[in-house]
C-alpha cells in the first residue's frame, strides 16, 4: 500500500489577512503577503481505502476525535472528495511539531498538508510535477487549500507569498513574490501564553468589520502593500520593521475596538513589546515585532543579527519559551510503500 507524506510549513503574515468580504465564497477583504517558515511544520499522511464508508482523520497520538480542527478536516476532504469525483475515502493522520492554536499559524500548515497530501494520494502523484502534469499546480493546490483556512493558500509556496485578493472572488491569487535566497530573515516566536486562543480567527475576520477603524484601514493598504515589497525588494529592514509594527497593531486595535470586542494580547504581550523597543533604541537592533491571532510575538530581524537578539532576550527573559524559526522552502511531498 502507498502511503503519501506531506510536511507543510506555517507561515506569518507581514500584511494580514484580516477580514472577509464574502465570507461564504472566502474572499478575503486585502491582499496579504506572508513569510513561510521552515521549522514550524505539520505533518500529515494519506493513504487511499477502497474498504472505507468515511474519511478516518486522526491526530497522532489521539483517538479519532469530533473537535472542531477535527470537523473542518473531514468538511475540506469532503469538499475535496466532490468536487473532483474522487471515488475513495482516505485514511489520515497528523501532527504539528509546535504548539497549536498559539499565534503559530497552525491551520495554515494543516490545511496546507491536507490538501496537498489528499489530492496526491488521489491522483497517486509523487512529486510536484506529476501533480502538475494531472491538473494541481502549486497555484491550484492554494486555491484548494485557502477554502479550507485562508493563510493556508500561502503555505504551499516558500520564500515571500503574496495573496492577492483580485476584483473577484474568483479573482484570487497566490504566488511566490520571492524566494526564500532573496534575504534571510529569522522569526524568533516568543511564547507568551501557552493557552489555547479564546477567540478562533474564523470568528475574528467576522467581527472585525464592525470596528470604525476598519474603514480607515482598508482605505491605506493599497500604499502599505506596495512599501512592504518595496522593503523586501531592497532588504530595507528598517521601513519593513516599521511596517509589521503598524500592521500588528493595526489589527489587534481593530478587533479591541469592533462591536463586539476581544484582546489577544495578555499583559505580558505589551510589556515584550515595549521590552523591544527599548532595547531597539538603546542597542538600535534591527529587531521588530509582529501578532498574529494570538497572544505570542514573533521578533522579525536578519538572520545575522539573531544571536545578538538571543543574548537581551536570554538576560532579560530568562524563564520566557521560544521557537527558532526562520524563511523556508515550502511544502515536501514523499511517497512511501508499506
Ligand atoms: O487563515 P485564518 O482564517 O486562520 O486567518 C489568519 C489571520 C491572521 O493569521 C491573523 C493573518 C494572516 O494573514 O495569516
Amino acid at each position: 500500500m502507498k502511503i503519501y507524506k506531506v510536511t507543510a510549513p506555517s507561515n506569518i503574515a507581514f500584511l494580514k489577512y484580516w477580514g472577509k468580504q464574502d465570507e461564504k465564497l472566502q474572499w478575503p477583504s486585502n491582499n496579504s503577503l506572508s513569510m513561510t517558515l521552515n521549522e514550524c511544520q505539520t505533518f500529515t499522511t494519506a493513504c487511499v481505502q477502497n474498504s472505507l464508508k468515511n474519511f478516518s482523520f486522526k491526530k497522532e497520538g489521539e483517538n479519532e476525535q469530533e473537535d472542531s480542527f477535527s470537523l473542518k478536516v473531514i468538511k475540506h476532504l469532503e469538499f475535496l472528495k466532490k468536487k473532483y469525483q474522487f471515488p475513495s475515502f482516505l485514511e489520515v493522520s497528523t501532527h504539528n511539531n509546535f504548539p497549536t492554536a498559539s499565534g503559530v499559524a497552525s491551520s495554515a500548515s494543516g490545511f496546507a498538508a491536507l490538501t496537498l497530501v489528499a489530492i496526491a494520494a488521489w491522483t497517486e502523484s509523487s512529486s510536484f510535477h506529476e501533480l502538475e502534469e494531472k491538473g494541481f499546480s502549486r497555484e491550484t493546490l492554494a486555491q484548494l487549500a485557502r477554502l479550507g483556512s485562508g493563510s493556508a493558500g500561502r503555505s504551499l509556496f516558500g520564500g515571500y507569498v503574496v495573496w492577492k485578493k483580485g476584483s473577484s472572488p474568483e479573482g484570487q491569487r497566490v504566488a511566490c513574490f520571492l524566494p526564500k535566497s532573496h534575504w534571510d530573515l529569522a522569526d524568533t516566536i516568543v511564547i507568551l501564553s501557552k493557552e489555547e486562543k479564546d477567540l478562533s480567527s474564523r470568528e475574528a475576520h467576522k467581527r472585525v468589520p464592525t470596528s470604525p477603524l476598519f474603514s480607515v484601514r482598508l482605505s491605506g493598504l493599497c500604499e502599505r502593500e506596495k512599501l512592504f515589497l518595496q522593503a523586501l525588494e531592497k532588504k530595507d529592514m528598517k521601513s519593513l520593521g516599521a511596517l509589521l509594527e503598524l500592521e500588528a497593531l493595526e489589527i489587534h486595535f481593530i478587533l479591541m475596538t469592533a462591536a463586539e470586542p476581544f484582546s489577544y494580547l495578555k499583559e505580558n504581550t505589551l510589556e515584550f513589546l515595549s521590552w523591544l523597543r527599548n532595547l531597539r533604541q538603546e542597542t538600535h537592533l534591527e529587531a521588530y515585532f509582529t501578532i498574529d491571532a494570538g497572544a505570542n510575538v514573533h521578533v522579525i530581524c536578519e538572520f545575522s543579527k539573531r544571536e545578538e537578539f538571543l543574548f537581551y532576550f536570554r538576560r532579560d527573559f530568562p524563564k520566557t519559551h521560544f521557537l527558532l524559526d526562520a524563511v523556508g522552502d515550502g511544502p515536501k511531498l514523499f511517497v512511501t510503500e508499506e
